[in-house]
């Protein structure tokens, strides 16, 4: 159902599309708008669909249809089918493997701990990073809706590495803190605070081209970067390790774990690309030069960090194999929102990467237990 070779093609705008008004107070070339933090609509007509834009929108974003963006509904009906919950899965193999002295070599524990270290807060910075900033400048209802369940799997997906930590009896203050003392976890993180903090700064307004620049470049870090290139070092070795019958609980967690990270990507690109469409003054060959930069400069920190958490081959893996993945994926990232590729020739040595992306195809992998939420619990009155 859910590939990396998901349909990403944004809606075209159509014909009739103006540009936003200005919320109150909005003068010409300046101060352009409060609509991004206007709870009521500024305008008391009928919603008419292509009034509606993604940024800079004067549509009432409390009228959720009539839909303009179905990417983005069927994208939260989607998230919301897939829901799941850590404490479901069974911990107890991994329990067992972990307090065996001799269950898991030196290299695979330190393997474990650095995933969990950078995954514990990464996840937190993410929810943040949407409720506190994106959720703002995203002025369309059925982005708005898909971003509240983004949000929520966030919380779900911190409370996963919580989950872990407490049940393989780890020093808490250890993972937790590894965003402050380890040094290739926090290079991560510093290289995408900026962006985070573009966007959570109560100043911060988008309605000029040069702030419309700074959100969709934010847009991009977090989509193409944090989510869609951040995690892949982690995410390969803890399902390498439920591959050989290690961890397995873990890496269940982590398989829907990616899942619903595989879908925020793709969101994120369609906004990406939506906003491009409708803006097109934005994508400059500057601006386009700019963004394979942050995705090369993306690539070298993750690849510190891979070889930071495998200073020698574990699992039949090492760090070299991470630099051509490393690589495959970036250049996916530059064609999904439309920048020339990076590192031509880069080819996939995890192929079966792909495969674990469709949970429905692969649920049976580790025989456990998936619940299905599509039908719903019961609600009783009595
Ligand atoms: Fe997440
Ligand atoms: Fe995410």
């Amino acid at each position: 159902m859910l590939t990396f070779e998901d349909d990403i093609t944004p809606v075209a705008p159509s014909a009739g599309v103006r540009m936003a008004t200005m919320g109150v107070g909005a003068v010409a070339g300046g101060d352009t708008s409060e609509h991004s933090y206007t709870i009521a609509s500024t305008s008391t007509g009928r919603i008419r669909v292509e009034d509606k834009r993604i940024i800079n929108s004067s549509a009432d974003v409390n009228q959720l249809v009539p839909f303009k963006y179905k990417w983005a509904w069927e994208k939260y009906l989607a998230g919301c089918a897939n829901h799941w919950m850590p404490q479901e899965v069974n911990m107890s193999a991994d329990i067992a493997l972990w307090k065996n002295p001799n269950g898991l070599t030196d290299d695979e524990r330190r393997l474990v701990m650095r995933n969990l270290g950078f995954f514990s807060t990464a996840d937190s910075l993410a929810a943040n990073n949407i409720a506190l900033g994106t959720y703002r400048h995203i002025t369309n209802p059925e982005c708005r809706q898909y971003l509240l369940r983004q949000a929520f799997e966030e919380a779900i997906h911190t409370h996963a590495y919580q989950y872990i930590v407490e049940s393989l009896g780890l020093d808490e203050g250890e993972v937790f803190n590894m965003y402050h003392e380890v040094q290739s976890i926090r290079d991560k993180d510093e290289f995408l605070l900026p962006f985070i903090d573009v966007l959570t700064n109560p100043d911060f307004k988008t309605g000029t081209p040069e702030n419309d620049q700074k959100l969709l470049r934010s847009l991009i870090v977090f989509a193409c970067i944090m989510e869609g290139l951040f995690f892949y070092v982690g995410f390969v070795q803890i399902l390498a390790l439920g591959r050989q019958n290690k961890m397995t609980g873990a890496a269940e967690q982590y398989q829907y774990i990616l899942r619903d990270e595989s879908m925020h990507l793709n969101f994120g690109v369609d906004v990406i690309n939506q906003i491009k469409l409708e803006n097109p003054h934005l994508w400059t060959p500057a601006f386009r030069e700019e963004v394979r930069g942050l995705i090369q400069k993306g690539v070298e920190l993750e690849y510190r960090y891979a070889e930071d958490t495998m200073p020698r081959g574990v699992l039949g893996l090492n760090a070299g194999m991470f630099k051509e993945y490393l690589r495959f994926i970036a250049n996916r990232r530059c064609l999904q929102i439309g920048v020339d590729v990076l590192y031509q020739g880069a080819s996939n040595p995890f192929p079966w990467m792909a495969e674990m992306i469709d949970l429905k195809k692969e649920k049976n992998f580790f025989e456990t237990r998936v619940t299905e939420y599509q039908t719903g619990g019961a609600l009783s009155w009595d």
